[in-house]
């Protein structure tokens, strides 16, 4: 199975980037499965729903959020209705929406997609470790379903190493999100799972990670509050993982990134 992952879209130039290139991608890459972190897709917080639609219109399959999930509050309705909006899973329980959802592809082969959210510096919630393996005692990796990738929410690189670890070998992947800066320790890891601790934004990299630099500089130096943040405006990079799994193991074949536009050096997966 081919799958492609974007990273946390950030304000109008990283939606506009990835609904104007997603149809391409997915098809010069030959994709099965895309899934799009939009946790800062309306203006740099939140993911308002029309957008999430105009997302899903693009080719999107699945979409993730993200500490920035409930920025806008009509995500709330939204969410409860549109079972492929997921949010971490470890959320308490009563939150709205779901942190998995299992995709049926047009062959007939399954994935199943799951977020959870990182504890280091973030938000206390519900442990991430114990909540995805109550969600993973139900399926079976290479029998029930053929993929299994999981978008780690998180800003520490040594959890979502940890969590890459835990995961090895039960996972077809684990790619960190947050950040907003691709990471560059790409790789299968020794039980077959990809692994990739930051994707990246789909974003303008002249910035303070997607934000205005102008007003994020100053919050740094001044420590005085000063205009509000808002999402600079320039070029985009699109910025995400590109994976293929063995349909009889689920394991990772091949993970390569992807980025391509904008200001970073570019890279795509060679089409085999
Ligand atoms: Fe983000
Ligand atoms: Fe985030």
């Amino acid at each position: 199975m081919r799958i492609l992952f974007l990273g946390d879209i950030v304000g109008r130039t990283g939606r506009e980037a990835v609904i104007a290139r997603l149809p391409d991608l997915r098809r010069s890459l030959r994709i099965d499965l895309a899934i799009v972190n939009a946790e800062n897709a309306s203006h740099g917080f939140g993911l308002g729903a029309d957008i999430a639609r105009n997302l899903f219109d693009a080719g999107a399959d699945v979409l993730t959020l993200g500490n920035h999930a409930w920025d806008r509050k009509d995500i709330i309705p939204f969410i409860a209705q549109t079972p492929r909006l997921i949010r971490p899973l470890n959320y308490p329980p009563g939150t709205p929406g779901q942190g998995a959802v299992m995709v049926p592809l047009p062959d007939g082969r399954k994935a199943l997609v799951i977020q959870a959210m990182g504890r280091l510096f973030m938000d206390p919630l519900d442990c991430p470790f114990r909540g995805i393996a109550d969600v993973l005692g139900s399926h079976r990796l290479g029998a029930s379903v053929q993929a299994i990738f999981v978008d780690f929410h998180a800003e520490a690189s040594s959890e979502k190493m940890a969590y890459g670890h835990f995961l090895d070998g039960q996972v077809s992947c684990v790619v960190g999100t947050h950040t907003h800066c691709p990471s560059a320790d790409t790789q299968i890891l020794p039980n077959g799972t990809g692994f990739q601790s930051d994707a990246g934004m789909c974003g303008d990299y002249d910035s303070v990670i997607g934000m205005g630099k102008g007003e994020a500089v100053t919050r740094f130096w001044r420590k005085t509050p000063g205009e509000k943040l808002q999402p600079a405006e320039g070029v985009s990079t699109i910025c995400g993982v590109f994976l293929e799994t063995d349909d009889a193991t689920g394991l990772a074949k091949r993970i390569a990134p992807v980025r391509q536009g904008g200001r970073l050096a570019e890279t795509m997966p060679p089409v085999e």
